[in-house]
């Protein structure tokens, strides 16, 4: 197939990559030009199976044709209407298919266009929740170690992973972090949750004796720490931290942007946990990654908090050019329609024996020091080089992605998340392939 997206451009150099080695990449270059399903195809024309719904993302595979059809006749239809006092219904639709879908207590979506930008607006909320209520003392922000909430200055500063933050000065004042659960001595090699740790959520008692509940806004956690490597709560954690929170009057957030749209085996990680958040962020898999999109789930106490004063007054100063964009909305419909017609947000729960399994084969090979696993999500922890970390993790990335399999890194973590679609056989062929790079690498 020659499309002009894969004819290879001749000059790589004037896009700066994010979060990508650019000066290796530029020598060595890794594109996709085309993607269907489980597969993509590169610009030399090999097929790659995606372990890693792209970026955490593309939940129901690749060029799904009823979110393409979607796209396409919205486009036509209505391009663009205004975000700010102005509507449209697919806008409207698609809050109340989220509302029907999040946990019963979430009844209101705010729209983004990321999971940077849903956190950003989930911290913005809660800050002018308590100050609307009177409780303006109530400014801080409470994080976590290792925690990846996206890259802008809330998000990082709530943040816990300090190549993400040390560049960027001062951050956001007021902001505490609680330790992060990830324990290899006791827990390593567990298969779904780690017996060890749930005590740790105690430590935002620690923190709260220390600061005074009354200056404290919210707590934001990820439900499975993804990004960081895969970092999955000890059994009861979440519900200890719900229980905290509840007691002093602080906002539990979720961050869902990885755990939400079936990841876990349900729809959202608050329904495999059964901890109802305040506020839910999620982004990523809404709508299967193709256009960008993040919708925030709030109480109805938080929404009906804001919703006083005259009529013709703004409620909440906050909102984007692109909030509710009708083509992402419609994107996001056929979406969910997707999920729902082919039982793709608790399949991982059908497959999660299977996929357990399959991970779990790989103990005993060289430089394998922790395996877990939860829904479709999985991790191989390998012992890092002496003195140079993520290198060892980094050449089997590439070594993956040269014998057909994409796969990511984070340190010397491989973090596999494969499109739910994924069948298993399929499951069989990344375990083998990553087998025999384990079996090779340095
Ligand atoms: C938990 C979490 N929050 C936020 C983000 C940021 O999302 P985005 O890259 O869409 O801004 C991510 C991205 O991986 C994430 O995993």
């Amino acid at each position: 197939m020659s499309t002009s997206s894969n004819v290879a451009p001749n000059d790589l150099s004037a896009f700066w990559m994010p979060f990508t080695a650019n000066r290796q990449f530029k020598k060595a270059p890794r594109m996709f030009v085309a993607a269907k399903d489980m597969h993509y195809t590169t610009a030399d024309g090999r097929q790659v199976l995606d372990g890693t719904a792209g970026l955490w993302c593309v939940n129901a595979g690749h060029a799904r044709p009823k979110i393409v059809e979607a796209i396409a006749k919205q486009a036509a239809e209505l391009d663009y209407a205004p975000a700010f006092q102005m509507g449209h219904p697919k806008a409207f639709e698609l809050a109340n298919r989220l509302v029907d879908l999040a946990p019963d207590g979430l009844d209101h979506v705010l729209f983004t266009n990321s999971g940077s930008e849903s956190v950003e607006t989930a911290l913005k909320v809660a800050l002018a929740y308590h100050k609307v209520k009177g409780e303006g003392s109530r400014t801080r922000l409470i994080g976590r170690e290792r925690a990846y909430h996206g890259v802008n200055f809330g998000g990082i500063s709530v943040g816990g992973i300090v190549t993400n933050r040390k560049m960027f000065g001062t951050l956001l004042t007021g902001v505490d972090h609680m330790p992060h659960t990830h324990n290899l001595k006791q827990n390593a090699f567990s298969r779904g949750l780690p017996e060890h740790g749930a005590d740790l959520a105690d430590e935002l008692e620690r923190i709260v004796t220390l600061h005074d509940a009354s200056t404290i806004a919210a707590v934001i956690v990820e439900p499975v720490a993804g990004s960081t490597g895969v970092l999955i709560p000890p059994a009861d954690y979440l519900k200890r931290l719900r229980a905290i929170t509840k007691k002093h009057g602080i906002l539990l957030i979720f961050d869902e942007v990885i755990t939400g749209y079936g990841r876990l085996g349900t729809p959202f990680g608050a329904d495999y946990f059964g901890v109802v958040p305040d506020i839910m962020v999620t982004a990523k898999g809404l709508t299967n990654g193709v256009i960008p999109m993040g919708a925030v789930m709030v109480s109805a106490e938080i929404h009906d908090t804001f919703m006083q004063g005259p009529e013709h007054l703004i409620e909440f100063f906050h909102g984007y050019t692109y909030s509710g964009n009708p083509v992402a909305s419609a994107a996001g419909l056929a979406t969910l329609e997707t999920y729902k017609e082919e039982g793709l947000l608790t399949r991982g729960k059908e497959l999660g024996k299977v996929w357990e399994d399959a991970l779990h084969s790989l103990k005993g090979l060289p430089h394998v020091i922790d395996i877990r696993n939860i829904g479709l999500v999985g991790a191989i922890e390998l012992e890092p080089i002496a003195g140079q970390p993520t290198k060892r993790a980094f050449s089997a990335f590439l070594k993956a992605y040269e014998q057909g399999l994409l796969i990511r890194t984070t340190g010397d973590i491989i973090a596999l998340s494969p499109p739910l679609i994924i069948s298993e056989s399929q499951i069989g062929e990344i375990v083998s392939t990553l087998s025999g790079i384990l079996k090779i690498l340095d």
